[in-house]
């Protein structure tokens, strides 16, 4: 695949990976009572789209920089910090997948929780976003 096809892959799966992981925080943040289906729902959406979407995102991530590792970005300080933050939302998807799992079965999660997932998602990404674009260091 040309390295266009990856940069395209990389953006629709940001797009859709962030946009409706931040969106499920925040809807499930709210009081809703487990009863009336809307965490079995949410959790619809992150199995659906945001976990397929952030692996689409990793397709073109890895697609562009796989074959241009070792003379280019290996020698970006930039591009490291940018791979250990990306770990770290990565992680944050999975919890944020995984508390709606519990909650979408009855258990107690706590509202707060979401909006602390809703607050590192974004904040994370805003930092990958601009580490990616002004390429500081
Ligand atoms: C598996 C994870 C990821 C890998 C391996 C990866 C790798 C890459 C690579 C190799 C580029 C091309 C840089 C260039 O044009 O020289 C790139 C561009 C970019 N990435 Fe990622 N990335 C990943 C995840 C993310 C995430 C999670 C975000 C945003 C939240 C992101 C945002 C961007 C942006 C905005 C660009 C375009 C920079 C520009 O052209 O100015 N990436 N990425």
């Amino acid at each position: 695949m040309s390295m266009i096809v990856f940069r395209y892959l990389h953006f629709l799966g940001i797009t859709f990976w962030i946009g409706t992981a931040v969106a499920v925080a925040v809807a499930a943040s709210a009081p809703t009572p487990w009863e009336s289906g809307i965490a079995q729902a949410l959790r619809k959406v992150t199995v659906r789209v945001t976990t397929p979407s952030m692996l689409v995102a990793f397709v073109g991530g890895f697609g562009m920089l796989i074959p241009n590792f070792a003379e280019t970005y290996a020698k970006q300080g930039w591009m490291h910090t940018k791979l250990v933050l990306l770990l770290a939302l990565a992680g944050a998807t999975g919890v944020l997948t995984g508390k709606l799992r519990r909650w979408a079965e009855g258990q107690d999660v706590k509202a707060k929780t979401f909006v602390r997932l809703a607050l590192v998602i974004s904040t994370l990404a805003i930092l990958i976003v601009t580490l990616a674009v002004f390429r500081p260091f």
